[in-house]
């Protein structure tokens, strides 16, 4: 499973690109407000700290509009992932933009009918938002188990299923057991994953057992 992480926060993107985990990163316009900067700007950063694909949002909902703005963040950086929503004029741009050869993001996916739209519209990833389903008493992991599963009865769906809106460590973990080929997770959540109580009291108890020998490896 590849992880992305989910902010504009370019210090928590940089302190997290250094782990050597992060594949790629989502951005979102609420993501991106929260920054207070220039969309260029924090994008262009974004792009120079991780090689994978950083997706950008366009803000227009007409098809004319978001090819236009298709094309100002493509130009800021060769791994801009163009993001555009799940809507008849989303996935008219999307196809669009896919034959051109741009990167593309189908976004806001609630449903498998959906997901099985933005595959036929040549979409790069699908990004299903699961916290949003749980959110509203639906069972969000159940939408990427069968958007798995129906792209999977079909060698051309080459859309890769994105998993958003992650809100704890156990999406991530339920998201790999489905079959989803990449998370983007939140950094809170991300830095959750590492811990586990016993990892800490073992390394506690190897330190101070290594410290009464009073050697020195280096
Ligand atoms: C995905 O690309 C979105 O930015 C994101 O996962 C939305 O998550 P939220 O529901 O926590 O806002």
């Amino acid at each position: 499973m590849k992880f992305f992480v989910d902010t504009a926060d370019t210090a928590e993107i940089k302190s997290l690109a250094a782990s050597g985990l992060l594949d790629g990163v989502t951005t979102n316009p609420s993501l991106m407000a929260k920054t207070g900067k220039k969309f260029q700007d924090v994008l262009a950063d974004i792009c120079a700290t991780v090689p994978g694909p950083v997706s950008a949002e366009v803000a227009s909902t007409e098809f004319d509009g978001m090819l236009a703005e298709a094309r100002v963040l493509r130009g800021i950086a060769k791994n801009i992932a163009v993001k555009v929503p799940l809507t008849p004029d989303g996935l008219r741009a999307c196809r669009r933009l896919s034959e051109e050869g741009a990167m593309v993001n189908v976004t806001l996916c609630f449903s498998p009918a959906q997901a099985i739209l933005a595959a036929k519209a040549g979409a790069t990833f699908v990004s299903p938002f699961i916290g949003r389903l749980d959110d509203v008493g639906e069972d969000g992991m159940q939408l990427i188990r069968d958007i798995v599963t129906i792209f999977g009865n079909y060698d051309y769906f080459k859309t890769q299923v994105l998993v958003a809106s992650v809100r704890n460590p156990m999406h991530v973990v339920e998201a790999a057991k489905a079959g989803g080929h990449i998370c983007t997770v939140p950094p809170a959540v991300l830095r959750q994953l590492f811990n586990h109580p016993l990892t800490d009291k073992g390394l506690a108890a190897f330190l101070a057992d290594w410290s009464k020998t009073g050697q020195r490896i280096a």
